[in-house]
């Protein structure tokens, strides 16, 4: 069976406490259980990982990257400025999707900038859990 990384990079795990306005009330264990339903419906595997930490991050991808069929990332704030998390992203040679709860372009100046997007096939922004199931849903489709 197909596998998926679902990766969610700092302040990910605060999701439902933090800034509900814009992420949202539903919390990081909703979102993934979410993730799990949308991988069971498609038939494909999924593999969960949360940290707050760049370089766990990239240890991860690195690791469970090859024999795994693609990536879905919201890489949080690391999309803003981790040219690291861009180098593995694109040495991974996967096909990867950037999502993010929440529309980076209608937030602060910063926010919309994505370094690390330049390595997905495409990013999806502001469809909140949303994404994450449209993100599984065209890695699942792909050869
Ligand atoms: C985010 C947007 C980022 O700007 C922010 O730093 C996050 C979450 C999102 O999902 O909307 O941590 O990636």
């Amino acid at each position: 069976m197909k596998r998926i990384l679902v990766v969610h990079g700092p302040n990910l795990n605060l999701l439902g406490r933090r800034e509900p306005h814009i992420y949202g009330t539903r919390s990081l264990d909703d979102l993934n259980q979410a993730v799990r339903d949308k991988a069971t419906a498609l038939g494909v595997e999924v593999s969960v990982f949360q940290s707050n930490h760049e370089g766990v991050l990239i240890d991860f991808l690195q690791k469970e990257g090859p024999g795994s069929a693609g990536i879905v990332i919201n890489p949080g704030a690391l999309s803003h400025y981790s040219l690291a998390l861009f180098d593995c992203l694109q040495a991974l040679s996967l096909p990867v999707v950037e999502v993010h709860l929440s529309n980076i372009h209608a937030r602060e100046e910063f926010r919309s900038r994505s370094v690390t997007a330049r390595a997905a096939r495409g990013v999806i922004t502001g469809l909140g859990f949303a994404g994450y199931e449209l993100a599984l849903e065209f890695l699942a489709a792909q050869e």
